[in-house]
């Protein structure tokens, strides 16, 4: 476990404005130094108790991509075709066993959730999901882009790639480089005074 940081250097217009979901790719590599620079930017997404149940699958190879295409949407297989890269994004139910060691402050944390699998699945699958948030913004910061998607077989995935684990996908996420044409416009966006109330 380490806390390197990263020293790529971004703006808030990079991350959030420029760039924003990608269909279709140019076909350009990503490297083993692009993945890890994702990883290391991601993993600093606040969760609850430090707990961390993000686990990520990166899926390069046409092997990989032959087993994980066809569980996907119909709809979706294209794109994950023409992705470099496609992650598979899962919550580890099992996350608690590394408390004593990601939150040495909470005595008792891991032994309380040892007893109590219904809880632990729910905090795995939250803060999960939070870190997926975190995952995708930190594709952008390094530099490339990220097509999130759902649309797949659960199920299906669970079993072709977390079988007898304790890992549950959430997303699978094509990163790549986008290629012209390769995202739709932009939908409207609810504005401060829709989302937002002052008190
Ligand atoms: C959790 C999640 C699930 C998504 N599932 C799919 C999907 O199954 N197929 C797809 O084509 N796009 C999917 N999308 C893409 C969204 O429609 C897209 O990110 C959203 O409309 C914002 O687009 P923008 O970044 O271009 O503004 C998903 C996005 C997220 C965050």
């Amino acid at each position: 476990m380490t806390n390197q940081v990263d020293q790529a250097s971004v703006t808030a217009t990079d991350i959030f404005t420029d760039r924003h979901t990608a269909y279709g790719f140019d076909g350009a590599p990503v490297s083993d130094a692009e993945l890890a620079r994702i990883y290391e930017l991601a993993k600093f997404t606040p969760t609850a108790m430090n707990g961390q149940p993000l686990r990520v699958v990166f899926v390069r190879s046409e092997a990989g991509k032959q087993r994980l295409v066809p569980l996907l949407a119909e709809g979706n297989q294209a794109k994950s075709l023409s992705a470099p890269v496609v992650a598979i994004l899962a919550a580890d139910t099992e996350f608690h066993v590394n408390l004593p060691v990601t939150n040495p402050q909470m005595a008792g944390a891991k032994e309380w959730l040892d007893s109590d699998p219904d809880t632990r699945a729910v905090i795995a699958a939250n803060n999960a999901w939070l870190q997926a948030g975190g995952f995708i913004l930190a594709v952008r910061a390094a530099g490339l882009d990220a097509g999130p998607m759902t649309g797949f077989d659960n199920a299906g995935v669970d079993a072709e790639f977390f079988d007898g684990t304790a890992l549950r996908s959430i997303m699978v996420v094509n990163i790549g480089h986008v290629a012209d044409g390769g995202n739709f416009p932009r939908n409207p966006r609810l504005g401060f005074d829709q989302a937002v109330t002052l008190l």
